[in-house]
């Protein structure tokens, strides 16, 4: 099983060719030499080509944000598992929030994204988390359930070295303030529990990882906590300063 701690950085719709460049460089630049992490980009779709040549000769790997399904077709607009890894890039986003709320992502589509993309050989990270809602009526661990059922149904255990699960709480993410390390750390918990019995004979386990206004001043402690196996980082992500020093701290 990979024990090393994963630093995830989702940039989001954010960022030109110009920015990644600079931040690339950086980013290099200051990690040159880092071992024991693993360390993964998620730019746009059209920036995945720059950010592989620029992170050629480095231990760096490269996500997409998102998948489709099926391998090719009369999909307008939708990239495939295969077409992902002909560029290079070894992982993609599925589930996120961001892309269940406004693309109206439902368990049943991140399902075959899940489904396909391991088949294919992909790594994928399946984002789960309640929104605030459900945590204020005490559906959270109902919820983060139902998300890690539906996604992960169907899935063979040989499969599981290729997942990581990202718990992100809706509620938490872009504010500025991470979740309490109490609510972290029992969800993590609650998390690897329930996927302990999903898959009961299984070798390895997903990796679980935390996302959601992640910073150079909270990265510490919660990678500390039991079953957080790293960090999934947004904002932070796109400032280089912030994003080597989470890496380091992550690390050490
Ligand atoms: P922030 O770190 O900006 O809260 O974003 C978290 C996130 O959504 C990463 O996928």
């Amino acid at each position: 099983m990979n024990k090393n701690k994963l630093v995830f950085a989702n940039w989001k719709m954010n960022l030109h060719s110009e920015d990644i460049n600079t931040l690339v460089k950086g980013v290099l630049n200051g990690l040159n030499d880092i071992s024991g992490v693993d360390i993964v980009l998620a730019p746009t779709f059209p920036y995945l080509g720059i950010v592989k040549l620029l992170t050629a000769n480095s231990k760096i790997r490269l996500s997409a944000q998102n998948v489709f399904w099926e391998e090719s077709g009369s999909y307008t607009g939708e990239v495939s598992p295969g077409m992902l890894l002909d560029v290079g890039c070894t992982w993609a986003m599925i589930g996120h929030s961001e892309r269940r709320q406004h693309l109206l992502e439902t368990n049943e589509m991140i399902n075959k994204k899940v489904l396909s993309s391991t088949l294919k050989g992909l790594n994928i990270i399946l984002c789960v988390g309640e929104s605030f809602d459900q945590r204020r009526t005490k559906k959270t661990f109902a919820s983060i359930s139902d998300q890690l059922h539906r996604g992960l149904r169907g899935v063979g255990e040989e499969f599981l070295p290729q997942i990581v699960i990202g718990y992100e709480p809706i509620w938490v993410i872009g504010s500025g303030q991470a979740a309490s390390l109490n609510d972290i750390s029992s969800v993590h918990n609650f998390i690897f529990t329930e996927v302990e019995s999903m898959f009961p004979t299984a070798e390895s386990l997903p990796r679980i990882v935390y996302g959601g206004s992640v910073n150079t001043t909270n990265v510490e402690q919660i990678v500390d906590l039991d079953n957080v196996d790293g960090v999934l980082v947004g904002n932070a992500s796109m400032d280089c300063d912030k994003f080597c020093d989470i890496v380091l701290k992550v690390v050490k």
